[in-house]
């Protein structure tokens, strides 16, 4: 409901406290937010606990994220679970992340629901174990018509393959006399990526100290803003999540123009 707020010019709703303490314009939300949630395995072990721990807390803080994000007005919240080179780790932590996928598929489902967030998925299912490529169609299927935040999940997820898939498709309708070579621009390519129906990428948010792009999103980054922290994904609070905001509005967007500012 807060999304018509800031759709509505001369709207008598108030603008969300939250907006107000954090001194944040609700006129410029990012619209799309990208998320490298880094750090989790980090955290775990200065408390002395497993790398598991982490991801466990990790799954809780994303909770908390989407919900603030759709409460102040971000339409779609790209969050990377587990990218394609993810499966270098021990089989023991790779299977440990598979079944907290597919709990949190399985216990947010309500949530989702109640919150008329819509759920989509960004990857290769090659690989993935059925019960989670199960809960994810579910996710989808459930979600499909709810109309608020789009939490879109990348989960086997690497930006080189996303490019290469998009390659291929557009390679094979090309051969099938679907499209022809003077066809291909920037609007037919990002029509045969994952993020098609996504609003472009504003902002992405790498927590984990980490200063790289760990193949997330290589095509859609080109003109996002970038916001790095040094906190633990499982420590990145609603409070940091509002600070990048913040720091996004300050930044001045020139997509190789001039000054807008
Ligand atoms: C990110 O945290 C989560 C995944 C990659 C699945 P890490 O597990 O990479 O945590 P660090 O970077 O080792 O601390
Ligand atoms: C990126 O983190 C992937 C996810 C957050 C899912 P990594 O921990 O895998 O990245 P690197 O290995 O430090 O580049
Ligand atoms: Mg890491």
């Amino acid at each position: 409901m807060l999304k018509k707020i800031f759709e509505t010019k001369n709207c008598e709703q108030p603008v969300p406290k939250q907006l107000i303490e954090s001194n944040i314009n609700p006129q410029f939300i990012p619209q799309h937010i990208a998320l490298i949630m880094d750090g989790n395995g980090r955290w775990a072990k200065e408390q002395g606990k497993p790398r598991t721990y982490g991801h466990y807390a990790g799954a809780e803080r994303l909770k908390e994220i989407v919900r603030i994000a759709d409460n102040i007005g971000v339409k779609a919240l790209s969050a990377y679970a587990f990218s394609t080179e993810n499966w270098k780790r021990p089989a023991s932590e790779v299977n440990f992340i598979m079944k907290l996928l597919d709990r949190y598929l399985t216990n947010e489902i309500d949530t989702f629901q109640k919150n008329n967030v819509c759920v989509r998925f960004m990857g290769s299912r090659d690989g993935l174990p059925k019960n989670v490529q199960e809960k994810m169609d579910n996710a989808v299927q459930k979600t499909k018509d709810n109309t608020g935040i789009i939490l879109n999940l990348a989960i086997n997820y690497g930006g080189q393959t996303e490019i290469l898939e998009a390659v291929k498709r557009i390679a094979a309708e090309v051969k099938n006399g679907l499209l022809s070579i003077d066809e291909i621009n920037l609007n037919c390519f990002e029509s045969h990526l994952y993020t098609k129906d996504l609003p472009p990428l504003d902002l992405l948010i790498r927590t984990g100290g980490d200063r790289r792009i760990s193949n997330f999103m290589l095509w859609q980054i080109a003109y996002a803003e970038i916001w790095n922290t040094e906190i633990y994904w499982p420590d990145f609070s609603s409070e940091f999540f509002l600070q990048a905001i913040r720091d996004f509005q300050k930044r001045d967007r020139r997509f190789g123009g001039l000054n807008t500012k």
